[in-house]
C-alpha cells in the first residue's frame, strides 16, 4: 500500500473511532493540546501529607498519563512534570487560603474545638493571594476546588452560609467570595491556567443549597467575565459522592451559559461519557474511581477492555502504594 492510501486508511479509521468512541477524540483546551476527552477527577488529598505532595504522586499521575499533554485534575495546584508538559493538581489550601481559616462540617475534616467554618461567622474576609514562589514558577494552571463543600463551596451554599455581612445572604453576596478568589488567582497566574470544580448540586458534607439551578446558573454566567479556562461540574445525580440519583435536574444551563470548555463528573462509565460528549452535554468528562482503579483508563476504553474494580476501603487512606498505585494496566 502507499504512504497516501495508508494515511487515509489510517484517518478512516481514527474517524470511526471517534465515532464510536468520542471519549477518545483529540480537545483544544486553550493551549492544551489534548489528546482524548477522559480526564483524571481529584482523587489524592490523604496521600498528600499535610497537604504537601509527595514523591509517590510521580508515579501515581505518571500511570495515568497518555501523553505530555493529557490534562490531569486533582485538588488546587497544577504542576509541571519535569518530564513532560502536563498538568497536575495538587494541595491547594495552603497557597489560596492562607487568610481564611479552612473548615468542614462534615465528617472528613472540622477545625479544631468545634469551631464553625468561617463562611458561618461574621469573621472579616482578606482577600490576599499570594502562589508559593517555590512552585508558582513552575505549574501550568490551577483548579480552584468550589465543590463538596470546601472552603469556597461553604460561601456559595445557604445551608451553611449564616454570614450577615456582604459574603452571606443573597446569591450574588454568597459568591462575592469564590469569585474574589478566581480573579485574584487569575490575575496572578493568568485566566488561561485556571479552572474551577464546582458541585452546586451536592450536598454532603452539610453543604447544601435551596436552589442549585440558580447557583449553579449563576456561577457559570460569572465566570465569563474572567475568561477562565474551565468549569468542572459534578452532576447532579451525585447527590451524595458515590450514589447516583435519579434527577431531573441538568447541567446544561450552566453549559450554555458557560463560555470555556465544560467538564463534567460524577458516575460516569465510557457508554455515559461517550454519550454525553455525543450530545453537547460536556466537552470533556472526569473520571473518578474509574481512573483510580485502571491507572490505563483510555487504553481501557479504546479496546472495550474489561475493566479493574476499585478497592472501597483504601480510598481514604494514606500509605502511598496500597489503593494508589498498585493497581494494575493492561499488559502491553
Ligand atoms: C479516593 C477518592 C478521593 C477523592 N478525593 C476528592 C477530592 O479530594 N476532592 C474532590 O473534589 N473530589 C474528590 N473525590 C470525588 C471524585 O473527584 C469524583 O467526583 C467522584 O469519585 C465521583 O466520580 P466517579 O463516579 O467518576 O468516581 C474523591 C473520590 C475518591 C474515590
Amino acid at each position: 500500500m502507499k504512504a497516501g492510501e495508508e494515511k487515509m486508511e489510517e484517518e478512516s479509521r481514527d474517524d470511526m473511532k471517534k465515532a464510536i468512541n468520542p471519549l477518545l477524540s483529540p480537545y483544544k483546551m486553550g493551549k492544551f493540546n489534548l489528546s482524548h476527552r477522559i480526564v483524571l477527577a481529584p482523587l489524592s488529598r490523604l496521600r498528600s501529607y499535610n497537604f504537601i505532595a509527595q514523591p509517590h504522586a510521580i508515579l501515581y499521575y505518571s500511570q495515568r498519563t497518555t501523553n505530555a499533554t493529557q490534562i490531569r485534575l486533582a485538588f488546587g495546584q497544577v504542576i509541571r512534570h519535569e518530564h513532560g508538559d502536563q498538568l497536575w493538581m495538587l494541595s491547594m489550601r495552603k497557597e489560596v487560603s492562607s487568610s481564611a481559616n479552612f473548615g468542614m462540617r462534615g465528617e472528613f475534616q472540622t477545625l479544631p474545638n468545634g469551631q464553625p467554618p468561617i463562611s458561618s461567622t461574621d469573621k472579616p474576609i482578606k482577600t490576599e493571594f499570594h502562589i508559593d514562589g517555590s512552585g508558582g514558577a513552575r505549574f501550568d494552571g490551577v483548579e480552584i476546588h468550589g465543590a463538596n463543600g470546601y472552603l469556597l463551596d461553604q460561601f456559595m451554599k445557604d445551608e451553611v452560609n449564616d454570614r450577615a455581612d456582604e459574603y452571606g445572604g443573597s446569591l450574588e453576596n454568597r459568591c462575592r467570595f469564590p469569585l474574589q478568589v478566581i480573579d485574584a488567582v487569575a490575575n496572578e497566574i493568568g485566566a488561561d491556567k485556571v479552572g474551577i470544580r464546582l458541585s452546586p448540586f451536592a450536598n454532603y458534607n452539610e453543604s447544601g443549597d435551596s436552589d442549585p439551578d440558580a447557583l449553579g446558573l449563576h456561577m457559570a454566567e460569572s465566570l465569563n467575565k474572567f475568561s477562565i479556562l474551565y468549569c468542572h461540574v459534578i452532576e447532579p445525580r451525585m447527590v451524595t459522592q458515590f450514589e447516583k440519583q435519579e434527577t431531573t435536574n441538568s447541567l446544561m444551563p450552566m453549559r450554555k451559559a458557560f463560555r470555556g470548555a465544560f467538564i463534567v463528573a460524577g458516575g460516569y462509565n465510557r457508554d455515559d461519557g461517550n454519550e454525553a460528549l455525543s450530545n453537547g452535554v460536556a466537552d470533556l468528562v472526569a473520571f473518578g474511581r474509574l481512573f483510580l482503579a485502571n491507572p490505563d483508563l483510555p487504553r481501557r476504553f479504546q479496546f472495550d477492555a474489561v475493566l479493574n474494580k476499585h478497592d472501597r476501603s483504601t480510598f481514604y487512606t494514606p500509605d502511598p502504594v496500597v489503593g494508589y498505585t498498585d493497581y494494575p494496566s493492561l499488559e502491553t
